[in-house]
């Protein structure tokens, strides 16, 4: 069954999205076939694939609505992964969602009769712990963190583990963590260091911390404002190779 990995963070700006897009291409330059899913209303995934959200036909709104237009509103990104895009419409959905019926799962329902035609499927969650982020752990086998190597890296992290377990117990037994990311590391102020060591220290030995960290670099906003992969815009900064390496190691030890 393909697998479906979210990155999840409800602290805004810590690189989900960057993260979504750029291990999404860097799976699909190995030969992966990759869905994004964007699942956040502000359509950052879907604008950095290319897209501008005001002007999509279909979107994952309209998919929730009724699952038969999953497969019309995908779209092809420039590096061969496959997009459900995302605009403000979404956050009608969340509304909508509150009185439907099964309302954690609709997104799993969506996603079971595509699953199988990817190898995985990436889940770019919005900054909060709502309904949306609900239905992306319920329909999850794994979760990736990406924390952001600053000051107050790690409030609102109890939030997010608090949810996942509420996930495991009652929604979804197979969810795991699959790791943290850590991300805008800068070397050259010592405080990252020390935030990079308060993140190993809150999560291992149980959760792994990945040793590819992400380096903070102005090309990545760069590249997203030309709406390309790190991996294709500049793919020499420790930046791509990072995300590179995270994809072969999640190819290496079998998860993708
Ligand atoms: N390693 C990095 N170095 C420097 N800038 C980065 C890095 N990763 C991402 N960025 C930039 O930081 C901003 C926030 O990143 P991103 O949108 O991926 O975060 P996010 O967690 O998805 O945010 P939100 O919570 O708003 O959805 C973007 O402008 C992005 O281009
Ligand atoms: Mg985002």
């Amino acid at each position: 069954m393909g697998q479906i990995f979210v990155i999840g963070n409800q602290k805004g700006g810590v690189g989900k999205t960057t993260t979504s897009l750029n291990l999404g291409a860097a799976l699909t330059e190995f030969g992966k076939d990759i869905l994004l899913i964007d699942l956040d209303p502000q359509g950052g995934l879907t604008l950095h694939c290319g897209y501008e959200p005001d002007k999509l036909e279909l979107s994952i709104y309209d998919a929730l609505k009724d699952e038969d237009l999953t497969n019309d509103a995908l779209l092809e990104t420039k590096f061969g992964a496959h997009l459900l895009p995302a605009n403000v419409d979404l956050a009608v959905s969340e509304m909508e969602l509150i009185n439907s019926v099964a309302r954690e799962r609709r997104l799993t329902a969506i996603l079971n009769p595509i699953r199988d035609n990817y190898d995985l499927v990436i889940i770019d969650g919005q900054p909060s712990l709502g309904l949306l982020t609900l239905n992306a752990m319920t329909a999850a086998n794994q979760v990736i963190i990406p924390i952001a190597c600053e000051y107050l890296a790690l409030r609102g992290v109890d939030g997010l583990m608090k949810m996942i377990k509420k996930v495991q117990g009652q929604l979804n037994s197979k969810l795991k963590i699959n790791g943290v990311v850590p991300t805008m590391f800068d070397r050259r102020t010592n405080h990252t260091e020390a935030v990079l060591k308060q993140i190993k220290k809150t999560f291992e030995p149980e959760i792994k911390v990945y040793d590819h960290i992400i380096y903070r670099s102005i090309r990545f906003a760069e590249a997203a404002e030309r709406q390309k992969a790190i991996i294709y815009y500049a793919k020499n900064i420790p930046g791509a190779a990072a995300y590179r390496d995270l994809a072969r190691e999640l190819i290496r030890a079998g998860e993708v």
